[in-house]
């Protein structure tokens, strides 16, 4: 069976850039499963589908023509990374994620990157729901406030404007959101390695990850 990795954790905390980073090392695929959620959501707004029609979104969800090539985000082969990188498609993916038939839709989808020599998967429910038998399940997290204040200096570094208070907020509403909904709720696994990254660098994080997958591999 082709190895998983799994880091699950919330919006900022970091995941996304330590599970690239590990996946990188060891030579191994990767699935950033946020970034399907954030195509959805584009394509759902591009065709004028409601955000909380689940029927019509879960339809939408099983066609979705999404691909990943060299870091870049392709929904029906037009380049959608900013975008779908955006704050606000952040917010409405996360509003379409809590809808049951949305999420059964883009469950083989996501499981089709199980491919060798291995993958190293990044989401909400990647330990609990989509990889089940993952060998290693970090959930990895930081404080909210420095999770917002490493947003605001993504955001700024990129020249955007940016509010540490809008972050904060929007960040407990989408925690709040991806916590408390029935699906695939946003929590650790009993079996998964909690890291907290609040006081830690990225290359702490990713050393971290590797070497526990050094002694279980
Ligand atoms: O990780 P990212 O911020 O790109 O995810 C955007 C939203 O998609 C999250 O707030 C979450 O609601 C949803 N999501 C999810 N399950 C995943 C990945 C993302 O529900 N496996």
């Amino acid at each position: 069976m082709v190895p998983v990795l799994a880091i699950d954790g919330p919006t900022a905390s970091g995941k996304g850039t330590v599970a690239g980073l590990v996946a990188e090392r060891l030579g191994w695929h990767f699935l950033d499963s946020g970034a399907i959620y954030r195509v959805l959501a584009l394509a759902a707004i591009k065709r004028g589908v409601g955000l909380t029609d689940e029927a019509a979104l879960a339809a939408q969800a099983s066609a979705l023509d999404v691909a990943f090539e060299r870091g870049a985000i392709l929904l029906e082969g037009e380049d959608v990374s900013l975008q779908a990188r955006r704050e606000e498609t952040g917010n409405s993916a996360s509003k379409i994620a809590a809808l049951p038939a949305v999420r059964t839709a883009l469950l083989e989808r996501q499981q089709a990157f199980r491919v060798a020599p291995g993958l190293v998967a990044d989401g909400r429910d990647m330990g609990s729901v989509v990889f089940p038998g993952a060998f290693l399940k970090i959930f990895l997290t930081a404080s909210v406030e420095s999770r917002a204040e490493r947003r605001y200096k993504q955001l700024i570094a990129k020249g955007s404007t940016a509010s540490i208070d809008d972050l904060l907020r929007d960040l407990r509403e989408r925690d709040a959101r991806d916590t408390s909904r029935l699906v695939a709720p946003l929590r650790p696994c009993e079996d998964a390695v909690l890291l907290d990254t609040t006081t830690l660098s990225i290359d702490e994080a990713v050393h971290f990850v590797l070497n526990l997958a050094m002694q279980r591999g």
